[in-house]
């Protein structure tokens, strides 16, 4: 992996408008990584993903307009990375079902932001489930697939989005255990130097809370949403704290080291809150004016922004295309004349274990054979009454192997030609195999 270019994947959802926020936690670090010489950077609009979030269908394109155009105005170079648009890609569901199949339900039980819903609902006296699409259940699977298709080493997320990116190397481990290596597990980014944004209100900024600015309001606007950041009652000649200030903390997501220092000063020495506010102005929009330009002709020409995505989406389909090729082949959709696995690519599919076979005879009874590797009559049960009863044989034979048989003498039958050594050995593949079940999800 030394010499080998790092992959970096991050997707935003489209469903609103890009604010001081995005920009400084996402977009900037985004397109600044992209210019480093060893990164081979996957940015895209997470559309599918904005289904989960709203039912609007004007605002999900609005959005992706949007928000394209903000990237591109942020100086990403459509040339340099692979810029797409997630529902351009038809492999991104295909694998998400895929995944959905080699993921325990429980995983997806225990994620923050289904569990947030539940917590809510039972706090309200309501269903569990209530308010909730089986879209939201299903979230961090999608997300999975749009990382697991190209393969991404380094995810830059936010922390609240760690837990999705564990799960999706819970979704790569267990498909590879399955049916080969031929996924790459990624690994979450946090860039601890990344600035944080307050919003308005001082909390977090983000839409839920509303109290965000817009990335690319006009001048007007911008002066007009900064004059209203809260403060504290502490008039002009008073020194004021810099700490727990959101005022403080959004200027320094903009400046620099030596004027985060004067600012600090600045407080030191008792600097009235409009003047601060009136700084604060200034230094956002020196950054953000000559973007603000860019962004308004790119909204100008939504064919040209199409026009850029379409080359993405056929950069992207390039490799999705044929991963999901090999993918659909190792999971045994294929043509049925197909022989042998794809040369080369695809790990030699594993030949079925030893296996129990539970059956009901035309007696009523309930019976089990066992049965080896090959196919091979090893064991053979006698009638039990119920289904449970022969389960329960079967399952002490696979939890203690040929411990379990002098327990169960009564109840089976000597197959002629079957030694005790072979079935031993039988048994005790068959229990190992039974340790890590290949139908059993991964945890
Ligand atoms: N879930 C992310 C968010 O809400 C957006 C997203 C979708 C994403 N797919 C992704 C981020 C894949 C990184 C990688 O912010």
């Amino acid at each position: 992996m030394t010499n080998k270019k790092q992959r970096f994947l991050t997707g935003i959802t489209t469903s609103g408008t890009p604010h001081l926020g995005n920009y400084v936690g996402s977009i900037r670090p985004s397109v600044a990584a992209s210019q480093g010489a060893n990164a081979e950077s996957f940015y895209f609009l997470a559309d599918y993903h904005a289904l989960i979030k709203t039912g609007e269908p004007a605002r999900i394109q609005q959005s992706t307009l949007e928000i394209a155009a903000s990237w591109l105005a942020a100086g990403l170079d459509p040339e340099r990375v692979t810029f797409y648009r997630q529902s351009d890609i038809p492999q991104i569901p295909e694998l998400t079902w895929f995944l959905t199949c080699v993921l325990g339900k429980g995983i997806l039980n225990r994620a923050h932001a289904y569990k947030a819903q539940v917590d809510k609902n039972t706090a309200s006296g309501a269903e569990p489930d209530h308010d909730v699409t089986a879209g939201l259940f299903m979230y961090p699977v999608l997300m999975g697939a749009d990382i697991l298709m190209f393969k991404a080493h380094q995810v830059p997320v936010g922390r609240d989005q760690i837990q999705h990116i564990e799960m999706a190397r819970d979704m790569a481990k267990g498909f590879n255990h399955l049916y080969g290596e031929h996924l790459v597990l990624p690994e979450a980014l946090i860039e601890e130097s990344v600035a944080t944004m307050p919003g308005l209100d001082g909390r977090k900024m983000s839409k839920s809370y509303d109290n965000t600015i817009p990335l690319f309001s006009s001048r007007e606007q911008l002066k007009k949403l900064i004059a209203g950041i809260v403060t504290d009652s502490n008039g002009p000649g008073a020194a004021k704290q810099t700490d727990g200030s959101a005022l403080f903390q959004m200027y320094q997501a903009f400046a620099s080291v030596e004027e985060t220092a004067a600012m600090r000063r600045a407080y030191a020495d008792g600097i009235a809150w409009g003047d601060a506010k009136a700084m604060l102005f200034e230094r956002i929009d020196r950054d953000i004016a000559p973007m603000r330009e860019q962004y308004h002709a790119l909204m100008a020409n939504p064919e040209k922004i199409e026009d850029i995505l379409q080359a993405g989406a056929a950069k992207a389909t390039a490799l999705s295309q044929p991963l999901m090729q090999e993918l659909r082949h190792a999971v045994g959709l294929r043509k049925l004349q197909a022989g042998a696995p794809l040369a080369g690519k695809v790990k030699a599919v594993k030949t079925a274990g030893p296996s129990f076979k539970q059956y009901r005879e035309g007696d009523g009874l309930f019976y089990f054979k066992f049965l080896g590797a090959d196919g091979k009559l090893l064991m053979q049960s006698r009638g039990f009454v119920s289904p449970k009863e022969a389960a329960q044989a079967i399952a002490s034979l696979q939890q203690q192997g040929a411990d379990a048989l002098p327990a169960l003498q009564s109840q089976l039958d000597v197959v002629p030609g079957v030694e005790m050594p072979e079935l031993a050995a039988a048994l005790s593949a068959r229990h190992i195999d039974r340790q890590r079940p290949r139908h059993e999800p991964v945890r």
